[in-house]
């Protein structure tokens, strides 16, 4: 079976090593891809890169009706938000994601929030607004610290928390007029500020039924102590301590299966990936956001840890069959450590050769690139902020944060930045 994988991050590399190990594939291809993928070597498979832009998709339609690819899986967010689902569908090919008025699940925070309150799905106190003058006159009244939420898709970068009324007014200001996230802050959500842990809980959908993966949990600020700047994600670990069986229950009941059957209920089936942004309350578990997709670095430390055929599973939701499998991960634990540019999340140089990949074996050690490129000498050369992600697994949360950092001295590049404290909440939990 020929593979069709769209993306370019640390996530596709981890979805492309996922799919390697089905025994029913024989051909990888990535668009664009990373240098990372196109150097993967895997006995008896086929893997390339092909470079489409993951937005192009004509092209990648056309591609993939000229190469014969048998199912496309799409990583990202914009393409999905963008339709890609529909164009491939219309052309009668197979492909895993939400079609467009289900990725909206997503791509809007206004609908996710109306569809949450709709149903009676917990999440924060918030209104949507439209006008910047009703908005700040809102604030006037408000409680602080507040959540501002540019609606659409901005990078992960649309939220701004802000403690005063003063930087809430800047920040209505920064979103729906200066336009700082472009288009996404036409319209913008403003929420209760809430506190608690986080949890990123990723699921396979089916349009009907869903089940979910193992938890994980995101470090988002640049620096240690979580200090700086909001960024992609620093590293991630899973299965999360916190993430107890009384917290699975209640989003079972209250969560989970209510988020597909509203979906469906709105006639916007979703099939695909749903990650759950869980806030740990003291009130109970809410919903922070979805996403349509895995997370990334999220997937870095899941994947590794699913033991089922990754191709049967995502069939199985195409086809509206997820329960007639069950969702199996191993019974360890995973961490992921990202290596960036120095600099990275506001800028840093780029082009320096990066040495130290041989030790990973992609059983318990993983280098997943995510801003890397092969430069013409055929170096892989750091291309991006986040360049890699260093995932061990070890039988235990602490086994396998120990043996991530490790990991992370084998590598070595110019301005190589990473933070040291990724699963330090484990010692707590
Ligand atoms: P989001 O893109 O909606 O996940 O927001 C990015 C980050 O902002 C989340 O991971 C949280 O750390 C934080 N955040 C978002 N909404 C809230 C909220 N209502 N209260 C507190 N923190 C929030
Ligand atoms: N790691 C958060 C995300 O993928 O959105």
């Amino acid at each position: 079976m020929k593979v069709l994988v769209i993306g370019s991050g640390g996530r596709e590399h981890a979805i492309c090593q996922a799919v390697a190990k089905s025994s029913r594939v024989d051909e990888i291809i990535c668009a664009p891809g990373n240098a990372g993928i196109a150097t993967m070597q895997v006995e008896g498979k086929k893997i390339s890169c092909e470079p489409i832009g993951a937005m192009e998709f004509d092209k990648l339609v056309a591609f993939a009706k000229a190469n014969s690819v048998d199912f496309t899986i799409v990583g990202m967010d914009d393409p999905l938000v963008g339709g890609i689902v529909d164009a491939f569908e219309a052309e009668g090919l197979k492909v895993f994601g939400p079609r467009k008025n289900a990725a909206i699940l997503e791509g809007s925070k206004a609908f996710s929030k109306d569809l949450m309150k709709k149903y009676g799905i917990p999440t924060a106190a918030y209104e949507n607004f439209d006008d910047p003058e009703k908005a700040l006159a809102y604030l006037e009244t408000a409680k602080m610290p507040i959540v501002l939420k540019a609606d659409g898709l901005a990078l992960g970068k649309g939220v701004l928390i802000c403690n005063t009324l003063e930087e809430a007014k800047a920040g209505v200001k920064e979103i729906m007029e200066d336009k700082k996230f472009g288009d996404a802050g036409n319209h913008m959500v403003i929420e209760e500020f809430m506190t608690g842990r986080e949890v990123s809980v990723l699921s396979f959908v089916d349009g009907k039924s869903i089940q979910i993966m193992s938890s994980a949990q995101d470090h988002k600020r640049a620096g240690d102590g979580d200090t700086g700047l909001n960024t992609g994600g620093m590293g991630t670990f899973s299965p999360s301590p916190f993430y107890t069986a009384e917290v699975d229950a209640f989003c079972k009941e209250h969560i989970y299966q209510k988020t597909v059957d509203a979906m469906a209920a709105e006639g916007r089936e979703f099939k695909g990936v749903i990650f759950f942004g869980l806030m740990l309350t003291e009130d109970g578990p809410k919903v922070l956001e979805y996403n349509a997709r895995f997370g990334d670095p999220e997937a870095q430390v899941v994947l590794p840890r699913m033991k089922n055929d990754i191709i049967d599973v995502m069939e199985a939701c195409v086809d509206g069959k997820l329960d007639s499998l069950k969702l199996e991960f191993e019974d360890n634990a995973a961490v992921c450590v990202v290596l960036a540019s120095e600099g990275y999340p506001v800028s840093y140089q780029k082009g320096f050769a990066i040495t130290g990949f041989e030790k990973f074996d992609n059983e318990n050690f993983f280098c997943f690139h995510a801003g890397t490129a092969l430069n013409e000498a055929g170096e892989i050369v750091t291309n991006g902020g986040r360049v890699l992600g260093v995932t061990a697994k070890g039988a235990d949360l602490v086994s396998a944060r120990a043996k991530a950092y490790e990991a992370t001295e084998w590598i070595d590049f110019a301005n190589k930045y990473m933070r040291h404290d990724i699963g330090k909440a484990i010692d707590e939990a």
